[in-house]
């Protein structure tokens, strides 16, 4: 019988393909590295077609010979990130540019000189910062002739990841979740599809954008040619709220913190539209049936990224996995300090000029304390997070974490010392892949709501308690906001 789900993960630093039984066990991956492009400081950029092109194969390899126990495919997708193609080749008519890409900085300060931060954070939840979709469409009409050409012979569409595999699978469904449409600027928290308004103010026409759906039920079809009969696709979600279906957090207040290229915590807000005094964001969780429900986030654009960093850049570690045992090999970092504004600060600065700090070098310090004060560095910006979402009046009673740096027993250890709760890991992490089978597996009709789903599929879990003591911690929290002042 057909009661498989294959998810497709088309994350930034690679594309990865998982079969998941409805049991929430995982049967099958597949996954392949997607090229980065930096073409010039500050930019970033991926190739569409090996997007599409590694995440088919992935698809492929996992499927193997046997489609016929596929029920259904959930999508799941690295956000923000934009793709223009055309219409009528189902090509892409430019690179895309990934949500880490900064060029569109100036174009956004001067839509907050004109005074429109305002209004679109009212509207859409989202602040004016070039890591969001819209100014990113807005640049590449601006400045790629093959995409105003297209758009002026109307075969142009834009996208995010999701949306373009969508549109690659099926026979050219050109469509978006709401919860990826909600990272655009161009969708209001409370209207149903992209909204006039918004695109006129970032310059982005709406016949160029996809129609906004669900999150799940049945969205399009995968064509007989890509796996030897039609799938339906059931599920489409951006990957951190993804991550937070995965990890359960279904209810009122409860919160999911990933640790991957970045750091995201997302904490459910209900049917109720997030408002924020403290900048986060206001987003899209999930949609069913035309009902949201939302989550407001804290985004970190450097976590994973600080230490491979100091793998490849530094040549300090050789691999991830020995910070583990250098921040163990001694007490304290002996006053070294690492603030990751490697890429400007996000969540709750929003400083895109800021830059990374590392202060209370000494003699002694050595790659163990540098190891030692990167892992710290997770614990003190999910604290700046914990503290702007207490004061929004969202405070966390415990954390839930994933990603591959949770990995790390002494960085989990550290987050529930510092944030001074309780922080839950699941054994299994692949938390966001496990989400878009949540919701596949509902729009699939194989479990007949989230809750049941996410009750069958999820696994059991390890917890952190906060031990340390309260001066050392005192200490370091004021130590690390000396350094931040410094960013
Ligand atoms: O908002 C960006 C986020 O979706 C990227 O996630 O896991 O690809 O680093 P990841």
């Amino acid at each position: 019988m057909a009661d498989r789900i294959l998810v497709l993960d088309a994350g930034t630093t690679s594309t990865r393909a998982m079969v998941f039984a409805p049991d929430g066990t995982l049967e099958g991956v597949a996954q392949q590295e997607i090229t980065q492009h930096y073409p010039e400081p500050g930019w970033v950029e991926h190739d569409a077609s090996e997007i599409w092109d590694k995440t088919l194969a992935c698809a492929c390899e996992v499927v193997g010979g046997d489609a016929g126990r596929i029920a259904a495919i959930g999508i799941t997708n690295q956000r923000e990130t934009v793709i223009a193609w055309d219409k009528t080749t189902g090509e892409p008519l430019a690179r895309a540019i990934v949500w880490q890409d900064r060029r569109t900085a100036d174009f956004c300060a001067g839509l907050k000189d004109y005074g429109y931060e305002e209004t679109v954070q009212k509207r859409t939840g989202l602040l004016l910062d070039p890591y969001f979709s819209g100014t990113k469409m807005r640049w590449m009409l601006d400045h790629c002739d093959a995409v105003r050409e297209a758009e002026q012979a109307g075969t142009l569409a834009f996208g995010t990841v999701e949306s373009w595999l969508v549109y690659k699978l099926s026979d050219g469904t050109h469509v978006t979740d709401a919860s990826n449409a909600s990272r655009t600027l161009l969708l209001a928290l409370d209207g149903e599809q992209f909204d006039e308004g918004l695109c006129e103010i970032i310059g982005v026409p709406r016949a160029t954008l996809p129609d906004v759906v669900d999150t799940h039920g049945r969205i399009a079809v995968a064509r007989p040619d890509c796996f030897g009969r039609e799938i339906p696709i059931c599920g489409l979600v951006g990957d951190q709220q993804s991550a937070t279906i995965g990890q359960g957090c279904l209810s009122f207040g409860e919160t999911k913190a990933t640790y991957g290229t970045g750091a995201f915590v997302l904490t459910n807000k209900g049917q109720e539209i997030p408002r924020s005094a403290n900048r986060l964001l206001g987003t899209v969780l999930y949609q069913e049936k035309g009902v949201r429900t939302y989550a407001i986030e804290g985004a970190c654009f450097v976590a994973g990224s600080l230490v491979q960093y100091l793998r490849d850049q530094l040549g300090l570690i050789g691999n991830a996995a020995e910070t583990e045992a250098l921040a163990r090999s001694i007490p304290d970092s002996g006053e070294v300090v690492i603030v990751p504004a490697l890429a400007g600060l996000g969540a709750p600065h929003w400083r895109p000029d800021a830059r990374g700090v590392i202060s209370g070098l000494s003699f002694a310090s050595g790659k163990a304390q540098l190891a030692r004060a990167a892992l710290e560095a997770m614990a003190h910006q999910t604290h700046d997070l914990a503290s702007a979402f207490a004061a929004d009046g969202a405070p966390w009673s415990r954390l839930r974490i994933d990603g591959g740096m949770s990995a790390n027993n002494w960085m989990a250890q550290d987050l529930a010392d510092i944030l001074d709760i309780e922080v839950e890991r699941p054994d299994f992490v692949e938390t966001t892949a496990l989400g878009a089978a949540i919701l596949a597996s509902v729009g699939a009709g194989i479990h007949p709501s989230l809750a049941a789903a996410a009750q069958a599929m999820r696994g059991s879990s390890t917890c952190f308690v906060a031990k340390m003591d309260e001066d050392v911690r005192r200490d370091r929290l004021a130590r690390y906001a000396r350094a931040l002042s410094a960013a």
